[in-house]
């Protein structure tokens, strides 16, 4: 059985944190075999990077933690229970209050302001809009921005923004730096990782870049249809 059973779970185990998730025995098809047997457990305060080819399965596989997807075979444990065996309701309020995906292209409301984007999240998930954390992804001074108007790199920094004040337990983020400049790049990986730290959440994240990765608790490449640990 591919099993990957991370030398980090058991760090993680040790200093008593709690898996925030854990989905066993996953594979996926679409018109090849993309993973077979996949485990991953995600424990608070840790995080997860995945490599891998462009159409090795990344995405996927994320789409499959992240509630979007259910997968052909094995389960995806959340808060007790088997995540895609819960009715359409529940699984849209997991999805909606405790899961926060950061996607490649961003997903802003087009011919809106900035602080307007991220009042839709803040009314959605009753957070105020922490000050905070809009300074340290440096977007306070395009606040009364149209999004149109910022560069794809401060797009996507709203967009972290915007996922973040919902206070998610698991980000899940799909290639978040790929059109960040290096300090960019540097400076969104230093929020994401404070916030896991701060809020008891995980990280999973999906990159090309193998700087981003080595800077996450463990990382994977998905090669040959497994998940395979790299020391970075
Ligand atoms: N919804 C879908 N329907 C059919 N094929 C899909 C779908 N999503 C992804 N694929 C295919 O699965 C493969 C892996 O895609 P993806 O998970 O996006 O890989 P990656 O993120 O590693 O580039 C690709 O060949 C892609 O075309
Ligand atoms: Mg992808």
């Amino acid at each position: 059985m591919n099993t990957v059973t991370s030398h980090h779970d058991s760090i993680h185990e040790a200093r008593g944190a709690k898996s925030i998730m854990h989905a066993s025995n996953i594979s996926h098809a679409f018109d090849y075999t993309l993973f077979e047997n996949v485990d991953i457990n995600i424990h608070q305060k840790e995080t997860i990077a995945v490599l891998g080819v462009s159409g090795s399965g990344k995405s996927t596989l994320l789409h499959i933690l992240a509630t979007l997807l259910k997968p052909q075979h094995g389960e995806v444990i959340y808060d007790k229970g088997f995540m895609y065996e819960q009715g359409d309701k529940k699984l849209l309020d997991i999805r909606r209050h405790d899961i926060g995906i950061i996607f490649q292209s961003h997903y802003l409301f087009k011919g809106f302001t900035v602080k307007e984007n991220l009042e839709i999240s803040s009314m959605i998930s009753g957070n105020s809009i922490d000050m905070d954390l809009i300074k340290k992804l440096k977007i306070e001074d395009t606040l009364h921005q149209n999004v149109s108007e910022l560069s794809g790199g401060q797009q996507q920094r709203v967009s972290i923004a915007r996922v973040l004040l919902k206070k998610p337990k698991l980000i899940f983020a799909d290639e978040p730096t790929g059109n960040l400049d290096r300090q960019t790049a540097n400076e969104v990986m230093d929020v994401m990782l404070e916030f896991v730290e701060l809020n008891n959440a995980g990280l999973f994240i999906v990159t090309h870049d193998e700087k981003v990765a080595s800077r996450c608790n463990s990382a994977y490449r998905l090669q040959d249809k497994r998940l395979l640990p790299v020391r970075l």
